[in-house]
């Protein structure tokens, strides 16, 4: 495992897939880096490309808005992505692009030891939940992987795409927001 130093130098001098080709910025990740909770989402779009920032196109000004609704915001969690460069007219990322990149995050969540993952959409939660995982079902439900509570979120570009699924997303957002209450001591401090 590499220190935080090393890590983030090691990253941003990716090229183990070909997404190093088109990038203007490795998009790492932000936050706390002693945060409770860490948002997994899928790969940068087109803003967080040329900002090297997660999370900061109209999705991300949407999960801003998701993570104020509970009293959260940046600052407390950890947000980053499964793939660290942005893969074309934002397709979703290739198998191979999530293997040649999950070593990144890996450790990124290896460091952080968060208490809970909370994967933002299908692609996160098939990668960190279970294969064959059904977002339309399982969205909001718990489940226990490697001594960590996961859950998976609709993806914030869903939500903007179909506004009905936002008041399930609330309803989720509240039970996120009673299970820190239940087992992380930091997160509202
Ligand atoms: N969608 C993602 O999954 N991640 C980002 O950083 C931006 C949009």
């Amino acid at each position: 495992m590499l220190d935080w130093d090393n890590l983030e130098a090691q990253c941003l001098a990716c090229s183990r897939c070909s997404l190093c080709e088109h990038r203007h910025n490795v998009v790492f990740g932000v936050g706390s880096r002693s945060a409770e909770v860490m948002f997994i989402g899928e790969g940068p779009g087109e803003q967080e490309d040329l900002t090297g920032e997660p999370f900061v196109g109209r999705a991300g000004k949407l999960l801003d808005t998701m993570l104020d609704c509970i009293d959260l915001d940046r600052s407390r969690v950890y947000i980053a992505n499964m793939v660290k460069c942005r893969p074309p007219h934002n397709r979703d990322p290739l198998q191979l692009e999530q293997e040649a990149c999950a070593e990144w995050l890996q450790n990124q969540i290896e460091l952080i030891q968060p208490k809970i993952i909370v994967c933002l959409g299908r692609i996160s939660a098939m990668a960190f939940i279970k294969p064959d995982f059904k977002i339309t079902r399982e969205h909001g439900k718990w489940f226990d992987i490697g001594g960590r509570r996961c859950m998976a979120l609709y993806h914030p570009a869903a939500l903007l795409r179909d506004p009905n699924r936002r008041p399930d997303t609330f309803l989720d957002l509240k039970a996120l927001q009673a299970e820190i209450q239940t087992i992380c001591t930091r997160t509202y401090l």
